[in-house]
């Protein structure tokens, strides 16, 4: 298959999510927080994190477009936050898979910072600072990686291998 170079093995996914957990309680404010994960990409990762954190959270989802079919972006982003919960007031922590152009995640940003939450922080398992185009960062960053194309723990291409328990470089025969 396309997809068989492990990037990130699955125990180091693992272990930098136990880290990650401790650096976001370490700077959280006290008391419950509201995760927002991106989807479909983040719902693994999200998750895990999310249980991680061992603290009061409650879940909110929103659903961004921005890749159609294939590897490329196409800078547009379609964003569905009919399932975000409740945001005013209170302490959010968006998380996505990967941190690409940008536009994603700053388009969500502003729909979240319109909300007036307390506080709003990000983490993203993994960070491409080569490929952005648009001048943002994320709080927490799991692993900042080279310019390959990933697959898997939440990652697809073409809807396909979201489920691998590890992060492998999609490479087209
Ligand atoms: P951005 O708007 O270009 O930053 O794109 C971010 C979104 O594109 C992520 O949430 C992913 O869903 C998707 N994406 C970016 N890079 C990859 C990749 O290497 N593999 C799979 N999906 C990716
Ligand atoms: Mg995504």
């Amino acid at each position: 298959m396309p997809a068989t170079e492990i990037l990130i093995p699955e125990a180091d996914i693992q272990s930098r999510l136990t880290e990650l957990a401790a650096e976001i309680n370490a700077v959280q404010p006290d008391g419950p927080v509201h995760v927002v994960m991106i989807l479909k990409g983040a719902i693994i990762f999200g998750v895990d994190l999310a249980r991680a954190l061992e603290r009061n959270t409650t879940l909110g989802f929103l659903t961004a477009s921005s890749y159609g079919e294939g590897t490329q972006s196409t800078g547009r982003v379609e964003i569905d936050a009919r399932h975000l919960g409740d945001i005013e007031g209170r302490n959010v922590l968006l998380i996505d898979d990967i941190l690409d152009t940008g536009h994603t995640f700053s388009k969500t940003l502003d729909i979240l910072g319109d909300k007036r939450p307390a506080t709003l922080r990000t983490c993203v398992l993994m960070d491409k600072p080569e490929r952005r185009e648009v001048d943002i960062h994320a709080d927490h960053v799991g692993f900042t990686i080279e310019n390959h194309f990933v697959v898997g723990y939440g990652l697809d291409c073409d809807e396909a291998y979201r489920t691998l328990p590890d992060i492998r470089i999609y490479a087209p025969e």
